[in-house]
């Protein structure tokens, strides 16, 4: 990854000796291994779905504590094109439980909505209804509450779909040369 996408991935930054860069292949079975403790009955992702998700060229943070994987988080960009506006959805963000509550969980998600800043999208995502944490986080970082989609999940759990409009550019990229 080149250094500007490093530092807008959030490559570098420090959360309690955590570390955040990207995601690659060779973190799918860790990620599937995540999503089994953390969504049982919810039709966690396989290692499969992992890779075809960095396939498809959609952002992905790892969070590292050490070798050790204890966090990730995937958000697709869809560029506003012909006057649309540009649109954002967090896939998945997901924290190892005995890494919760430091911070992780906020570090991901903040530099996945950086990325989103930067092409001006609204962002969407999915959350169960009874999942105070997530809920907690979302609200705390600008997302709002606008419908219920019923017996989303493969538990028969209803999801909230929240949304969150841009906020300033906030790309690392330094600013393009002023025309001479
Ligand atoms: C949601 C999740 C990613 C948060 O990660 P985390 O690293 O524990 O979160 P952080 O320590 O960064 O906390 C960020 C905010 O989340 C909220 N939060 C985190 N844990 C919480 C808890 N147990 N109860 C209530 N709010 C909580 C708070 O708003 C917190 O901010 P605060 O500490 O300033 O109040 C993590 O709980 C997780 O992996 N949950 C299971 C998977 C999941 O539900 N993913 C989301 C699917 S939509």
């Amino acid at each position: 990854m080149t250094a500007p996408d490093a530092e807008r991935s959030g490559a570098g930054r420090s959360i309690s000796g955590v570390v955040l860069d990207a995601l690659t292949p060779d973190d799918a079975d860790r990620c599937a291994e995540l999503e089994a403790i953390l969504f049982p009955g919810d039709d966690p992702w396989s290692a499969r779905a992992f890779r075809e998700e960095l396939r498809a060229g959609h952002r992905y943070l790892a969070a590292r504590d050490g070798d050790r994987l204890v966090g990730y988080g995937g958000v697709a960009l869809l560029p506003g094109r012909l006057g649309q506006q540009a649109e954002a959805e967090i896939h998945t963000i997901g924290v190892d439980p005995a890494c919760q509550g430091r911070g992780v969980g906020r570090a991901l998600l903040d530099r996945l909505l950086a990325a989103a800043d930067d092409i001006g999208a609204t962002t969407y995502l999915e959350v169960r209804t009874d999942n105070a944490p997530a809920r907690r986080l979302y609200r705390a970082t600008g997302f709002e509450v606008v419908g219920t989609r019923r017996r989303y999940y493969a538990s028969g759990a209803d999801a909230y779909t929240m949304r969150r409009r841009p906020g300033p550019v906030r790309s690392a990229d330094p600013p393009a040369a002023a025309p001479r």
